[in-house]
């Protein structure tokens, strides 16, 4: 896996982010087992509970796709119009979703530039995680 053309990739889909209520533009790249990535924005709303993070646009339009089996996602976030200026980690929601469909081995990168990012597992930064295989005990 190339971490610096995923975080890359995040930087591109941040492009596109539609932030006009909190101005905070989010990218996001997932990588799937077998090497495609799919990209994803923050997409917010004027009634602001449709909001869709970057992180579940990127899995929503895989998983619709087809895709059940993923590798790793970079994430990068900051003031709109601006190179991130700090790390941004995924919301409590994206983090389930990551639950949902991603093992043990899935790597979530969080960069502010190509230069510089940090890598975590879900285990990390969802200990304790409720999943299906709690539903089968
Ligand atoms: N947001 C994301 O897209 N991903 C995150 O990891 C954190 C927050 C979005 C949601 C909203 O559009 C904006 O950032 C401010 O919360």
């Amino acid at each position: 896996m190339d971490r610096k053309q995923l975080v890359s990739e995040a930087l591109a889909a941040r492009e596109f982010a539609y932030t006009p209520y909190s101005g905070f533009a989010v990218g996001a790249a997932l990588l799937t087992k077998d090497g495609k990535i799919y990209r994803g924005c923050n997409i917010e709303s004027a009634t602001y509970t449709p909001t869709n993070c970057a992180e579940r646009t990127a899995f929503f339009k895989a998983v619709s796709e087809g895709e059940r089996s993923f590798e790793a996602i970079a994430i990068v976030g900051g003031p709109a119009g601006k190179p991130p200026v700090d790390f941004c980690f995924p919301c409590g929601v994206c983090r389930q979703v990551m639950a949902e469909f991603c093992k043990e081995d899935f790597k979530i990168i969080i960069g502010k530039s190509e230069e510089e990012y940090e890598e975590y597992t879900l285990d990390d930064i969802l200990p304790h995680m409720f999943s299906e295989k709690d539903l089968r005990k």
